[in-house]
């Protein structure tokens, strides 16, 4: 793994921020997916940027035991958390990051399941409200849109504020040489992507995002048999709909609202156990 940020000179070019682009390898070596993610880091290679990349394969992180132990007691009692916490660090010193992640039978790599499975704790506990992805897939045929779809879906749990898909048909393996089209439509989405990330905007957040902010707030009011992590975590946010600083419409905030009270009135009918 590279060393982080600040151990980088930044540059500011054109009046344009600096921005901070984290680049995570979720395959299992640098093939057709990794191209196509150099080929996009190549084109963002003239902008205000400083890169960081992570290799997962050379993390050699053991798989998720199951333990339960970060949403009882806190991320930092993973048995894997020396590996996993560097890599949350870059994350939380980013302003976006790359996901390199090739088509293994319509979803992620085994390799990047184990990583977001070690990230699970975060459906319950958000918190890169900020960043922005750009998730890169090659497929041999088919099913590329349902890797990045699946990815996307778990990074907005997460609380990533936007997520950009580029899903690609190499029908190829392991020796893809990226069509004109193919480079066109990785230059276009990775050019969205870098002005996004620039611009430093909001966006507001879809309706399903709401849905584990205000249901996990609301259930900390849960019997358990002793207070959780989540307990500690969720009064920060009190009367809040989102995460400060992201915009939400009328609608949505009343959206908010109601999956809150769902879930207060859930919470008095439910208990959940742990075993100790
Ligand atoms: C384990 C495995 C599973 C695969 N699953 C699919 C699949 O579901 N659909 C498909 O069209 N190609 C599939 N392929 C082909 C790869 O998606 C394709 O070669 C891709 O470009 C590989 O990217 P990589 O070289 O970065 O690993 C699979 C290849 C492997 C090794």
């Amino acid at each position: 793994m590279e060393k982080g940020y600040n151990e980088i000179k930044i540059q500011s070019d054109r009046g344009f921020k600096t921005i901070k682009i984290l680049i995570i390898n979720g395959g299992p070596h640098r093939g057709n997916t990794w191209l196509l993610t150099e080929k996009a880091k190549e084109y963002l290679a003239g902008k205000s940027i400083v890169f960081t990349e992570v290799h997962l394969s050379d993390m050699g992180l053991p798989f998720c035991t199951g333990c339960s132990g970060c949403f009882r007691l806190g991320h930092k009692a993973c048995p894997h958390n020396g590996a996993v916490q560097p890599v949350m660090d870059l994350i939380e010193q980013s302003d976006g990051v790359i996901f390199s992640v090739p088509c293994f039978q319509g979803h992620l790599p085994g390799i990047l399941k184990n990583f977001t499975d070690h990230m699970a704790f975060m459906l319950h506990r958000p918190r890169y409200f900020t960043k922005k992805a750009l998730i890169i897939s090659t497929t041999g045929g088919v099913m590329a849109r349902s890797t990045t779809k699946a990815l996307s879906s778990t990074l907005t749990g997460w609380g990533f504020n936007r997520c950009y898909q580029l899903p690609v048909a190499a029908y190829s393996w392991n020796d893809y040489r990226p069509t004109e089209k193919d480079l066109r439509k990785t230059y276009k989405i990775a050019g969205k992507f870098y002005r996004d990330v620039s611009s430093g905007k909001m966006h507001v957040p879809k309706a399903g995002v709401l849905i584990p902010f205000n249901l996990f707030q609301a259930l900390t009011s849960v019997k358990t048999d002793y207070p959780t992590e989540d307990n500690d975590f969720w009064p920060r946010y009190r009367g809040m709909r989102y995460a400060p600083g992201i915009p939400l419409t009328p609608g949505k905030r009343l959206l908010g609202w109601l999956i809150y009270q769902m879930g207060r009135a859930l919470s008095k009918s439910t208990t959940v156990t742990y075993r100790k």
